[in-house]
């Protein structure tokens, strides 16, 4: 009876999984939601002189790194660019907190510049974008570089700070976690959240990094992380949201009152504001210039030595290790000074007590680093590595393929409480030979069914009241398919 042949085979197809997914569907293993979070200036040693109980809890429920290092320059906008997009800032090109532009003098400060969508969108996609692009729904809370466009395309969900936000009012922290977890990741389903606290880096700056000020910060960022947890536990994600938190760059005390000499570039011997055609100046230790045409090497010569703690490259000059040279936004002369100095351009106009944007090899400019949830060990300390490769870390726990990037997910994977395969780049590459296996594993299977079903047809037809679509041939294929969607 063909007739038959057909509605058993139809209901055999019907009942197994393989054969019932499009064969173009990338699988999908559990995907658990990914909260970062960043507060701006937290040294990786300031737990050392606070009381820190979340935090530690934390640590025993989760990962901490001993530190971390941030890229080069060490300071807010361009080092947050590289934790959402994998790429040492010469390669994301946003090189600077300010916008700027040489020939008409004009400069954007650092929240002006949000609203800058070119300088932001030079080439590096931010994860927001490509999580949106491969399906998912992303958000961000006030973290650098939301307020951008991308190729034409916006964080989904993204609020921006108003002008003179306080930072600090701990009262407002408790609303944006209860914004995230509550609205954002609970009734909108959002996969991926990026959040970010100004604290804290204004209270190191205004009072010092070794300051009582900066200590009680720490203890109001404790509760938060306090208060992050208990409100990821309230809204039931505890056991699918992994969390993330780490800083954008560290903290160092400024030397002053006489103390040391000050690094006054107009002061500087054979140096003239006259050869200058555009300066970013009296921005903390880092500075740059560009000189007028034909005087680069007279500036460079009167610059190069004059302070024991500046430090003056031309820009294809610099170390390599700072990934601070190849980007056409970088000026032909870079300056950078010593931990505890600052480079002032006509005279001292910076009061500030702490400072960064130093070599990122200076251990004050090293960020903390924790994470907990599903995917993460629990009580682990890991040593250092690089935050270029928190993105590729990122892709890999959303189950995204990540762009061209800096980072790899190699120096990261013992994080991981299981790492059952390599890259995402080659998850994607092994997923479309499974999915290819699964075509043919079907085909083969259909013919098998045929098979079976022919040759059981007469006995079949001897027993007509079992009509069940189950059988043992359907628990082969969820076999084969859990094998395939195990990486
Ligand atoms: C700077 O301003 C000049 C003159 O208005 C303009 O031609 C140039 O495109 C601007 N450059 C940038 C990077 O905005
Ligand atoms: C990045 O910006 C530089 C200068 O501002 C520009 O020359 C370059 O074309 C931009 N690259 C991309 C990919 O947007
Ligand atoms: C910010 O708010 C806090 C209280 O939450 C307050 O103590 C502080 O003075 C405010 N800062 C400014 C600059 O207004
Ligand atoms: C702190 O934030 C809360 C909630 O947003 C607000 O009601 C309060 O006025 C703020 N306090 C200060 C000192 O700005
Ligand atoms: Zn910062």
């Amino acid at each position: 009876m063909p007739a038959m042949l057909l509605a058993f085979c139809v209901c055999l197809l019907l009942a197994s999984p393989s054969l019932g997914v499009p064969l173009g569907e990338p699988h999908k293993r559990v995907r658990n939601k990914l909260l970062l979070v960043s507060f701006d200036g937290f040294r990786w040693d300031y737990d050392r002189d606070v009381d820190t109980p979340n935090l530690d809890i934390m640590a025993q429920d989760g990962v901490r790194a001993t530190y971390v290092t941030p890229p080069f320059i060490t300071i807010t906008s361009p080092a947050h660019f590289t934790l959402l997009t994998g790429r040492y800032i010469e390669n994301h090109g946003v090189i600077h907190n300010m916008w700027f532009n040489t020939t008409t003098q004009e400069k954007k400060q650092y929240y002006m510049t949000q609203f800058v969508d070119e300088w932001w969108d030079n080439g590096s996609l931010p994860i927001w974008i490509t999580a949106q692009r491969q399906g998912l729904k992303a958000g961000s809370l006030h973290f650098p570089g939301t307020a951008s466009l991308y190729q034409g395309e916006k964080v989904q969900v993204g609020e921006m700070e108003p002008i003179f936000y306080n930072h600090s009012n701990e009262t407002a922290w408790h609303e944006k976690v209860d914004k995230v977890m509550g609205s954002w990741f609970s009734e909108q389903d959002l996969d991926f959240v990026s959040l970010y606290f100004g604290e804290p880096d204004s209270t190191g700056h205004k009072y010092g990094p070794d300051s009582p000020q900066r200590r009680e910060m720490v203890k109001q960022v404790d509760r938060t992380v306090g208060y992050i947890r208990q409100a990821a536990q309230k809204h039931g994600l505890t056991d699918r949201l992994n969390i993330i938190i780490t800083a954008d760059h560290g903290m160092t005390t400024v030397l002053r009152n006489g103390l040391v000499k000050e690094i006054i570039i107009s002061k500087i011997p054979g140096f003239s504001f006259k050869d200058i055609k555009f300066q970013l100046l009296d921005y903390g230790p880092i500075g740059m210039l560009l000189p007028k045409e034909g005087m680069l090497e007279k500036v460079y010569n009167a610059l190069k030595g004059a302070h024991p703690n500046l430090h003056v490259y031309k820009k294809e000059d610099m170390p390599s290790y700072l990934h601070y040279s190849n980007h056409p936004r970088i000026l032909p002369i870079v300056l950078f000074a010593d931990p505890g100095f600052v480079i002032n351009g006509l005279f001292p106009v910076q009061f500030n007590k702490g400072e960064h944007g130093f070599d990122n090899q200076a251990m004050d400019m090293k960020p903390f680093f924790r994470a907990v949830g599903p995917d993460f060990h629990r009580n682990l300390v890991v040593g250092p590595f690089e935050t270029v490769h928190v993105y590729p870390l990122m892709c890999h726990l959303l189950g995204i393929t990540p762009e061209v990037n800096d980072g790899s997910v190699d120096a990261t994977r013992h994080l991981l409480a299981s790492f059952k395969d390599s890259s995402p780049a080659e998850r994607s590459e092994q997923g479309a030979v499974s999915r290819a296996l699964i075509g043919l594993g079907a085909v083969a299977g259909f013919l098998a069914l045929v098979f079976v079903v022919a040759v059981s047809h007469s006995t079949y037809k001897r027993r007509r009241g079992n009509r069940s679509c189950e059988g043992g041939v359907d628990t082969e294929e969820k076999d084969g398919i859990s094998t395939q969607t195990s990486f």
